[in-house]
């Protein structure tokens, strides 16, 4: 079966779905988007991309944004955040506070929300909120090749209801891991959730995953790096879901509460899936099931020989 057929299949399977897990609410503005949306977009190593049902709609990737952040991060500072972020599973929620007070304001690992919201802190530095987020959607804009939006919407309404990132980053400022202030930290934080792309747009920007760091003849990224990011994408991309994910899909995932899902498969794919139904863990349900259902087909897995 070509590919093309393959994610057409996957199309129709979804379609037809009955359980399609339920779209976040408690941002506001992600509640009114269609639990009836599915997409699904691969970009082979090669570049040559394919995609099937709303491969094209832009969606907001919310923590997928983490794994721009982190590559962002390290670029910026090197090994020096692992002093302020761990890199083990929380097994816990992506929004829990518990073991943060545990554990010392020190997040478990940068795919948490609390995680994400020191990387905030390093990439502010000492630049506006506003700068901030800019050079993180251009730089993702860079690797998808195309221009690519933040909606102000989606982040105003996370500005308004935020206030259990409130509570993680002011927890963390007690403790002494924030630089900036929790304001412009949070800012900088929900802005770069509420950036938009296609499937289509995130699985070429997350091409550069899937190739060692090497897209079409250009380093975008050191390869040690883009293994150290696919080694924290599988353990942590998920929550507390990780492990699922891991036996599932076989592949390094993120997930984002837009119901989105960037997977890699290193040397073959960049593979993007969009369905707003969450299951209880706040990931894709049925893009964690269209995403079973390719890799079992194809054969791609970080296991496979
Ligand atoms: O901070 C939040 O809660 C959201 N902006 C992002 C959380 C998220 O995407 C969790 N992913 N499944």
């Amino acid at each position: 079966m070509t590919l093309d057929a393959l994610l057409q299949d996957i199309v129709a399977e979804m379609a037809a779905a009955s359980d399609r897990g339920r779209v976040a609410s408690y941002i506001p503005e992600l509640a009114c988007v269609d639990p009836g949306a599915f997409g699904i977009a691969v970009v082979l190593a090669d570049g040559t991309e394919y995609g099937a049902g709303d491969a094209a709609v832009p969606f907001s990737i919310q923590s997928i944004s983490k794994v721009f952040m982190l590559a962002a991060a390290l670029e910026r500072i090197g090994d020096v955040l692992w002093a302020r972020v761990g890199r083990e599973p929380s097994g816990n929620a992506f929004n829990s506070i518990v073991q943060l007070e545990r554990e010392r304001g020190v997040p478990r690992n940068p795919f948490i929300n609390a995680g994400a919201i020191v990387m905030a802190d390093v990439l502010l530095g000492d630049q506006s909120p506003s700068a901030t987020v800019e050079q993180v959607r251009a730089q993702v804009a860079a690797l998808v090749g195309e221009s690519i939006a933040v909606n102000a919407s989606v982040g105003a309404s996370e500005q308004a209801t935020g206030a259990r990132n409130r509570s993680l980053a002011h927890f963390m400022a007690a403790e002494g891991n924030l630089e900036a202030s929790v304001e412009d930290v949070l800012a900088t934080y929900f802005g770069c959730c509420a950036i938009e792309m296609s499937c289509r747009q995130l699985a070429q920007a997350g091409r550069f995953l899937a190739c060692d760091g090497l897209v079409s003849g250009e380093r975008r990224s050191p390869a040690a790096r883009v293994r150290q990011i696919g080694a924290l994408m599988l353990t942590c991309g998920h929550y507390d879901g990780s492990g699922d994910f891991a036996y599932r899909v076989g592949l390094p995932g993120k997930s984002g509460v837009g119901g989105g899902i960037l997977a890699i498969a290193p040397g073959q794919a960049s593979i993007a899936v969009w369905s707003p139904g969450l299951g209880e863990k706040g990931n894709s349900r049925l893009g964690t099931l269209a995403l079973e259902r390719l890799t079992a087909a194809t054969g791609w897995s970080v296991f496979a020989p």
